[in-house]
């Protein structure tokens, strides 16, 4: 099933458009996460670990499978008037058949446009086109699993605020490099109580 586009209204009541993203956003989404990873905050990458170009980029998403358009990637984009990106999520789910039901799903925006309501959006939205999506025998997404900072509060919040839960945590996962030890915590959300 393909995601109809939203429009919405952010919390300064700039428009913004949340639709399917495309091959064709791969140099954009490049430059967003580039601004996000320049901000450093909430990534665990460091600007010189980014792909060398749009196109080494662009080719990592499509080998990831992040534009299959088999039920196994779910990547939306929320774009201002205009078409620049704020920001992005998506959600891939493995290959093998017995974790099918599951995946993991990432998200960022722009540091520009951050605490206006693109990420709530983006996680409401992409939450329900995974609630709604049947594969073509019928099954159905279950289980939404994601990472996180021990020291990103903020990402941690917006989760919790979806139901997502604790299920783990990867102590000293990461060293910054200004020496400081950081947790990774290990996040989880079913979307089907009942199982499907
Ligand atoms: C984390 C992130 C995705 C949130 O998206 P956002 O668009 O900035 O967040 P929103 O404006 O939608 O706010 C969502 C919630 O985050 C919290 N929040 C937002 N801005 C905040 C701030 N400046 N300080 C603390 N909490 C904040 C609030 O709980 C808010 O809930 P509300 O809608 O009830 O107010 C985004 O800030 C981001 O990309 N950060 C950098 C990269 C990152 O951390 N990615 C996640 C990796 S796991």
């Amino acid at each position: 099933m393909r995601f109809p586009p939203v429009s919405l209204s952010l919390k300064d009541g700039r428009p913004c458009l949340i639709r399917e993203a495309t091959p064709e956003d791969g140099p954009a989404l490049f430059a967003l996460e580039r601004a996000v990873v320049q901000a450093r905050e909430g990534l665990v990458k460091l600007p010189d670990e980014l792909p060398a170009d749009a196109a080494a980029f662009t080719a990592r998403r499509e080998a990831a499978g992040l534009h299959r358009q088999d039920g196994t990637a779910f990547p939306l984009v929320a774009t201002a008037p205009g078409g620049a990106l704020l920001g992005e999520a998506s959600f891939l789910r493995p290959s093998y058949r017995m974790l099918r039901h599951g995946g993991v799903l990432g998200i960022g925006v722009h540091p520009d446009a951050q605490g206006l309501g693109v990420g709530r959006a983006l996680m409401h939205h992409l939450l329900a086109w995974l609630r709604a999506h049947r594969d073509t025998n019928g099954d159905r997404v279950h289980r939404v699993e994601l990472q996180v900072r021990g020291d990103n509060p903020r990402a941690q919040a917006l989760y919790r605020s979806f139901g997502f839960v604790l299920e783990g945590t990867r102590r000293d996962f990461l060293r910054t490099e200004e020496g400081a030890w950081v947790d990774d915590l290990l996040m989880g959300l079913l979307l089907h109580p009942e199982r499907p």
